[in-house]
This record gives C-alpha cells, sequence and structure tokens, in this order.
C-alpha cells in the first residue's frame, strides 16, 4: 500500500492492519465498439491507470467506504437500502458489497478506502476498474475464489442494477482479465478469450480526451441496446434462428432490408461491420500488419459516426486532423462514445506531430492526453501486516 493510501486509511477508518490491497486497470478499447451486448467480438487492451482498493474486515454488517482523491466518505449499513442518488462513484463500490451479499457470499462489513488513476467520464472504464479492484479485494477479504470470468459477470450486473447502465461485459472483462503487452479478443458470446500479442514495435496508442463528457445512463447507451434488441426482434420474425446480431452476416441484413427501419438496419450494418473488423484486425496483428489495423480503426470510427450514430463533433475533428499527420496509422473513438477519448495508432517519430495538429483542438494537451505505457494487470497486491 502507498504511504499515502495507508495515511488515509488511518486517518478516516483506523489502522489498516489486516487490510487487502487490490488493484485493477482501465481499459482502452482497440477495435469492437458496441457489439459486446450483440454477443460479438472485442478487442479492448488494459492501459497504465488503475484503480487501487484497500479493504478490510469487520465484524458488524456496517460498510464504510472513502474516496480518496475526492475525500468523500459515506456509510452504510448492508441491511438497508442503499442511496445512490448522491455519489458518482458510491452505485460501484457498494453495489459489489451488496451484491455479493444479497448472492450469501458475505456476511459482515468491511471499511474501504480507494483511489485511482484512471480519467473518470473519459471512456477508459474507471466505473469497471473500481468495481473489479472493489471484488478483488472482497474476494482476498472472505476467501471467495470466484473464478475470474464470474467476478466479470458479477460486475457487470452491478453496473446493470446499480448504476442503471445495461452495458456488455468488455470493460469488467477486460479489466479483469487483461495482461500486459497483450490486447484481449473476447468472444462476447461463448465468453472464451484470447490474448493476442501487440508487436508495437516503433508505434505507440495515443489516447486522446476530447473533454467531452457523457453521462451513461442518461445518454443515448441504453437506447442503442433498444435499438439493437428491436432489430433482432424484427429479424427474427422472417428467420428464427437470429437470436441476436452476431447471427447476421452482411447478406441476411441486405436480404432483410425492406423489413428493418431504416435507422435499426444501419445499427445492425456497424455491428456486422465491426465484428468482421475485429477479426481482420487480429490477423493484422498476427501478421505484423500495423497499418492495415490502423485502416481498420479508421473505418470503425466512421461506422460507428455514420451508421451506429454515437460520435461527436469534437471526437470526429481529433479523428479527421489525427488521420492527416504522416506516421498516424490509425484514430478511432474508443468506448461508448457521446464524448470521451479517441484511440491513435502512432509511429513513435510521429509523437511530436500528432501532438501539434491536435492541441489546438482541446483545452490543455498535457492533461488530456496519454501515450499508453506497459498494460497493467489486476490483482491483488498486498496484506497488510
Ligand atoms: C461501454 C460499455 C461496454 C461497451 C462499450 C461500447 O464502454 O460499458 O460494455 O458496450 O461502451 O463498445
Amino acid at each position: 500500500m502507498t504511504p499515502r493510501a495507508a495515511a488515509v486509511f488511518r486517518e478516516y477508518l483506523g489502522d489498516p492492519t489486516g487490510a487487502v490491497v487490490a488493484r485493477a486497470p482501465g481499459r482502452v478499447n482497440l477495435i469492437g465498439e458496441h457489439t459486446d451486448y450483440n454477443d460479438g467480438f472485442v478487442l479492448p487492451s488494459t492501459i497504465d491507470r488503475h484503480v487501487e482498493v484497500v479493504a478490510r474486515l469487520r465484524s458488524d454488517r456496517q460498510v464504510r467506504i472513502v474516496a480518496a482523491d475526492l475525500g468523500e466518505r459515506r456509510e452504510n449499513h448492508l441491511d438497508k437500502p442503499i442511496d445512490y442518488t448522491d455519489s458518482g462513484w458510491l452505485p460501484y463500490v457498494l453495489g459489489v458489497v451488496h451484491e455479493l451479499a444479497q448472492r450469501g457470499r458475505i456476511e459482515f462489513g468491511v471499511d474501504i478506502v480507494f483511489r485511482g488513476t484512471v480519467p473518470r467520464g473519459a471512456g477508459l472504464s474507471s466505473s469497471a476498474a473500481l468495481e473489479v479492484a472493489t471484488a478483488l479485494a472482497l474476494d482476498a477479504v472472505f476467501n471467495l475464489w470466484l473464478n475470474p470470468i464470474d467476478m466479470a459477470r458479477l460486475c457487470r450486473d452491478v453496473e446493470h442494477r446499480y448504476a442503471g447502465v445495461r452495458c456488455g461485459i468488455m470493460d469488467q472483462f477486460a479489466s479483469r482479465l487483461g495482461r500486459s503487452d497483450h490486447a484481449l479478443l473476447i468472444d462476447c458470446r461463448s465468453l472464451d478469450a484470447r490474448h493476442v500479442p501487440m508487436p508495437l514495435d516503433n508505434h505507440r496508442l495515443v489516447i486522446v480526451d476530447s473533454g467531452v463528457r457523457r453521462e451513461l445512463p442518461d445518454s443515448a447507451y441504453n437506447q442503442r441496446r433498444t435499438d439493437c434488441e428491436e432489430a433482432v426482434a424484427i429479424l427474427r420474425e422472417a428467420e428464427n434462428s437470429i437470436t441476436s446480431l452476431r447471427d447476421l452476416t452482411l447478406g441476411t441484413l441486405a436480404k432483410h432490408e425492406s423489413i428493418l427501419p431504416p435507422d435499426l438496419f444501419t445499427r445492425c450494418r456497424h455491428v456486422v461491420s465491426e465484428n468482421h473488423r475485429v477479426l481482420k484486425a487480429c490477423e493484422s496483428l498476427a501478421g505484423g500488419d500495423l497499418p492495415a489495423f490502423g485502416r481498420l480503426m479508421i473505418a470503425s470510427h466512421f461506422s460507428l459516426r455514420n451508421d451506429f450514430e454515437v460520435s461527436h463533433p469534437a471526437l470526429d475533428r481529433l479523428v479527421e486532423e489525427a488521420i492527416q499527420v504522416e506516421g498516424v496509422l490509425g484514430a478511432r473513438l474508443t468506448g461508448a462514445g457521446f464524448g470521451g477519448c479517441t484511440v491513435n495508432l502512432v509511429t513513435e517519430t510521429a509523437l511530436p506531430d500528432i501532438e501539434r495538429q491536435l492541441e489546438p483542438l482541446i483545452e490543455d494537451w498535457s492533461a488530456q492526453s496519454l501515450v499508453i505505457g506497459v498494460p497493467e494487470k489486476a490483482g491483488v497486491t498486498e496484506v497488510v501486516a
């Protein structure tokens, strides 16, 4: 535990002896957007930013939580309903605690302090990192032995039930199972996953935060998911074997174009083409063909902008300007869209050029850009003696 975390724990919650320290990273999605809740493919990678949770068992059913970076503190009893309306972070931490209690896995309360380095609300999965770090800490405190995929599922359920976002499993899965120097190809139907080596050589991934903030539950995110479900219901009338958009090919979609309202048709076209791009992107990585990978990223962005309609003028501008720069192989919005970040694949020598090109578009380049270092891995880092 960092001396600062220990000091915060001592200040608010007392002696940290016996506490468990767990970490989980944020993620950047390289390609495969809005495909996870359609049973499709995604290719995220963890980033070198994380959330750290320090948790200690209590002998009663009280739960005390301190957000160290914000200096905020909340308390709740395991048997009392939760008031989520007062804080942005509370549903994620308390949601994990309550979900485990409801499933009969924990009977006692905990003291928790958390802090983190994942930018919040930027589409880099700070909430998933918080959920996963909390789940990992509780797993160790209560000896739950949750397997990693079940833990990712639990955290996804927390997001649905306690935060009101009907997200897919990508973020929690990536945060829990991601590994250094690899991207993670996830088949969101079977939940089979493969660590894909990322031979970036003399290239770097650069994340640029547009500064535009979105609130997932208030945004059109849930609406997009509903659109996809409606499209499946319509297509199923024509072909019973279609249980999710994963089952569609461009051929089947073209055959049924006339029965779909135009906006649902384009939503489907994005999902089908994006699934194809993810698999192609893995082939490009395996073949060391980064220019091809970059072209797929750009195609993904335009599909998200035109067909799925989740981009934002600020993100479009960042992508359009980035791809003007020689040495930028690819650029796209990453995460849910409607704001947040772009991810750019950049030759090392072009790093100053992309900065020069994009700096005028955002308020503070040094605060809003991030050249990804070695991706982090989730885990329990310490039991405080
Ligand atoms: C958010 C959700 C994910 C996924 C992406 C879009 O990050 O949490 O489940 O749907 O948006 O790809």
